[in-house]
């Protein structure tokens, strides 16, 4: 299939001095662009009224299901302008399989490969004038997301169902730009167990995640880690991205555990790392093995990836009772190399070895 998309614009499109204003300091998620795409799926239509709108409030009944019951999934993508100013999406194929997987864990129905793509680059081309240019490495940072929107309180998949993209954006992630995250290891909570919805992106994930970020904000720290919930003894992933340890012998491990959200950033990354002749390890990595390789100079650089946060350097990790320091001498030689190479891809700098650009405009 591919769909149809009726385009209404704003008569109201934020002037060019107020975009300049917000494009020089765009902070993380608070500014929106002037569009939305919205498109409806029912069983008896399939996905239909593929539309792009001025963006504004839903107008939802207080007994839509999404409200009551979370049924939903996420995305989270961007949008980057090249030197020549065209306009690429990072592999954006592979997030429209991510929620395609999510949306069957939470009951939804998928939205096609080829539409998820279509109603991203319809939504850009709209607002094509919201993405930054490309000094500071901002970029338009582009949430898809699909909500149950039956008005029904009976527990059982939606029957009418939402999917929307919007767009906002992005600068750096964390305050401050790219200096270490500090880590806040939780012992109490878990966010996600077996048979649970760890691999998914859906919003339950983080409303269970923000209790553990609160703790870690208030013992100092930028960001929550989370361990498995049967042993309490695997790194798993932080709120909102993956990890990855460099050895000192050339090694790179990253957490596989079957519970955490399959990174996108996490994948380039094992691609990227390969090519530059690094032996990518995805497997069990226990908070013992973190401690004891900082402690004994094995552990030699720590980081932190998502689309986000994209290559984060971390810093200390602390808990009730304990610390780790950084790992290393602080110097995140090989982080750094492989956040260039990343985004050299991402904004055009770079060759697209991988072939993982699409361009929109
Ligand atoms: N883990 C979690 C919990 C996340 O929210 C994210 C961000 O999307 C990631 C990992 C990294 O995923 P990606 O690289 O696809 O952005
Ligand atoms: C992302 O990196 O896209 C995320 O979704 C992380 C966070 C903003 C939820």
């Amino acid at each position: 299939m591919s769909m149809e998309i009726s385009t209404t614009l704003t008569e109201s499109p934020t002037s060019d001095a107020a975009l300049a204003e917000v494009l020089a300091d765009p902070g993380f998620g608070v500014h929106f662009t002037d569009h939305m795409f919205t498109v409806e799926w029912t069983p008896e239509k399939g996905w239909h009224d593929a539309r792009i709108t001025p963006y504004g409030p839903l107008t939802l009944d207080p007994a839509t299901a999404v409200l009551h019951y979370a049924q939903e999934t996420f995305e989270g993508m961007k949008a980057y302008r090249h030197a020549d100013g065209s306009v690429w999406t990072f592999r954006p194929e592979a997030n429209a399989e991510r929620m395609a997987r999510s949306s069957v864990r939470l009951a939804l129905p998928v939205l096609p490969v080829e539409d998820f793509v279509a109603a991203v680059d319809a939504l850009i081309k709209v607002d094509e004038r919201w993405v930054p240019d490309s000094e500071g490495e901002k970029s338009l940072y582009i949430r898809p997301f699909m909500i149950a929107t039956e008005r029904f309180l009976g527990v059982r998949p939606s029957q009418h169902v939402t999917f929307m993209v919007i767009a906002s954006p992005a600068g750096s992630y964390f305050k401050g730009g790219i200096k270490p995250v500090s880590l806040w290891l939780t012992t109490e909570y878990s966010r996600a167990g077996r048979g649970g919805m760890g691999a998914a992106k859906t919003g339950g994930n983080y409303a269970s995640s923000l209790v553990a970020q609160q703790e870690a904000t208030a013992n100092g720290c930028d960001q929550v880690v989370f361990l498995d919930s049967e042993e309490a003894t695997y790194v798993e992933e932080l709120g909102g991205m993956n990890m990855y340890f460099v050895f000192a012998d050339g090694r790179i491990a990253t957490p596989a555990t079957g519970t955490i959200l399959e990174g996108i950033t996490r994948a380039s990354i094992i691609k990227i790392a390969e090519s530059l002749g690094y032996t990518v390890e995805e497997r069990r990595l226990s908070i013992d093995e973190w401690r004891d390789g900082v402690t004994s100079g094995e552990i030699k650089e720590i980081f932190a990836c998502g689309t986000a946060a994209v290559v984060t350097p971390v810093g200390a990790l602390k808990w009730d009772g304990g610390e780790v320091p950084q790992a290393g001498d602080g110097s995140s030689e090989l982080t750094n190399k492989i956040r260039s190479a990343l985004v050299d891809i991402q904004f055009g700098r770079g060759e697209d070895a991988f072939g993982w650009m699409h361009q929109v405009c």
